[in-house]
């Protein structure tokens, strides 16, 4: 069984508007509803730990029914430090050595298939694994100056997703080194690569899409219209 950790005390400052866009509604529920409900379709997941902005006033729990719990509790300025703040609140009982889930809270669109992917294959890892996708655009690698200094090869590039799935311990301790060296890491792989760990690539579905632009909000309302239909 493993636990969850979902950042969800972000300001959504790209997306803009009053309500943080983890609160927009879709269909009824709140976008982070949304990304839970994903996670506990998968009977592997045991509980989640809900990371929220300091004086969010706006979360009115959520339960799917089944007494898997939902944990608040308040996140920090970086997405990096709200997710060390999960960790900590962890239940005792996930143990050092435990696989915990990273999901953000504004990916509301993650599949089923990806999820249990993720999971089979991440457990299997030393290190542990993320959600991929191959990167489909063409690539410019740009000059000061503005100008096209040269093409990226694509071929072995691949966009981040996640959830992102690593042992309690050591992903704190990355995140934590992180920190210490003033480094803002985007990812929990990229906190794990600088201490030189190598996860593994799952590749999972391009539309489990960030939400960050009101434009991708739509995409998520036409996604989840096509699912129901
Ligand atoms: N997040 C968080 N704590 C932060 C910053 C972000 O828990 N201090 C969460 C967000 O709530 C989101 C996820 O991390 O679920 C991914 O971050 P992002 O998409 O960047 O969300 P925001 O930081 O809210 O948006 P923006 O960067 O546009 O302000
Ligand atoms: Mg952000």
């Amino acid at each position: 069984m493993t636990w969850v950790v979902v950042p969800a005390a972000g300001r959504g400052t790209r997306f803009g508007g009053e309500v943080p866009k983890q609160y927009l509604e879709v269909a009824g529920e709140p976008l982070i509803a949304h990304s839970l409900r994903a996670l506990f379709a998968h009977p592997g997941v045991e509980g989640a730990v809900l990371v929220l902005a300091d004086g969010d006033s706006r979360w009115p729990g959520w339960s799917d029914g089944s007494g898997r719990p939902v944990i608040a509790c308040t996140g920090g300025d970086t997405r990096a430090e709200s997710v060390l703040a999960g960790l900590a609140a962890l239940p005792d009982s996930v143990r050092a050595d435990a696989f915990v889930l990273v999901h953000d809270a504004a990916r509301p669109n993650l599949r089923p298939a990806d999820l249990a992917a993720l999971l089979e294959r991440g457990r299997e890892d030393p290190v542990g694994a993320i959600l991929a996708s191959p990167v489909r655009d063409t690539l410019k690698r740009a000059g000061d100056d503005g100008g096209i200094d040269r093409t990226e090869p694509r071929d072995r590039l691949w966009r981040a997703l996640t959830p992102q799935l690593f042992r309690r311990l050591q992903l704190g301790r990355a995140l934590e080194s992180a920190a210490a060296d003033g480094v803002e890491v985007t990812d929990e792989a990229m906190a794990m690569e600088r201490q030189g760990a190598r996860p593994l690539l799952v590749e999972g579905a391009a539309d489990n899409i960030k939400v960050t632009t009101p434009a991708d909000l739509a995409y998520f309302e036409f996604l989840l219209a096509r699912r129901a239909a």
